[in-house]
């Protein structure tokens, strides 16, 4: 069961094995992802229902153009009806969806739907999806060192450099309203690593893995993730 007075206040997922899904069923990859899309709704309906604040799921990587052409554009062409058919209900659900990357990037349909969504649940205040987009988090250090340099050069920080200055300038920082690092990262499909996800946030974060493939990764699934971390004792480095 799962106890509501231990609720994580941030989860990441690394949603993946939508490719060994559609050879698993015979069908082309695309087809894959439609399904992995189908339970990515699923997923942020019933974070929302838990009362989860932030959910973070890492879309689409800094690697992933490295797949054919058409499997990266049938991704945005997702994303794109993600947004359309979906906006009413996140509305409805109070959801703000965020995004983490530089998305400018993207096919213009794509980022046009994005951006409308953007603007229209910018004033929500329930739960907050971040779909991490075009995202890699040693980009996102990079881009962070940088623009701290260029502050500094510029006067605009004055001092010593923080973690907590750091922090800020990443994609969760200002830019994302300085969300809390995750409490948990899940990742599916019996892959056991980070793939440059939320490098710097996950410092403290439990790592939860399952071997089911993300189109089957139900919402039944998801709340016994959330009853393993909160079987974890955390301690962040301190002792008992
Ligand atoms: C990983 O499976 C999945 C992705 C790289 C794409 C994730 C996309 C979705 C869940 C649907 C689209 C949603 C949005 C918001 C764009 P994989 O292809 O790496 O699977 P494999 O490792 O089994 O090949």
């Amino acid at each position: 069961m799962i106890d509501y007075e231990r609720m994580p206040v941030h989860v990441g997922i690394i949603m993946d094995g939508n490719g060994r899904w559609a050879k698993q069923h015979n069908v082309p990859r695309l087809v894959g992802h439609n399904a992995g899309m189908e339970a990515m709704k699923e997923i942020v309906r019933r974070a929302s229902d838990l009362g989860i604040k932030y959910l973070t799921v890492y879309a689409f990587s800094t690697e992933n153009w490295k797949r054919s052409e058409e499997e990266v554009s049938g991704i945005f062409k997702l994303l794109v009806k993600f947004v359309r058919l979906d906006l009413d209900e996140l509305n409805e659900k109070n959801v703000k969806v965020m995004t983490l990357g530089d998305y400018s990037v993207i096919p213009d349909a794509a980022r046009k739907s994005l951006e409308k969504t953007l603007e229209t649940t910018r004033d929500n205040t329930g739960l907050q999806f971040n779909i991490a987009l075009n995202y890699g988090s040693r980009d996102e250090i990079t881009k962070a060192v940088n623009a701290i340099v260029k502050d500094v050069q510029e006067g605009k920080i004055d001092g010593e450099i923080t973690e907590e200055l750091i922090s800020r300038y990443l994609f969760t920082g200002d830019a994302c309203g300085n969300i809390p690092d995750p409490d948990v990262i899940i990742r599916t499909s019996g892959e056991e690593r980070l793939s440059n996800f939320l490098l710097w946030q996950s410092a403290y974060s439990e790592f939860v893995f399952t071997d089911v493939l993300w189109p089957d990764f139900s919402p039944e699934v998801f709340e016994q993730t959330i009853e393993e971390y909160q079987k974890r004792d955390r301690r962040f480095g301190g002792r008992k």
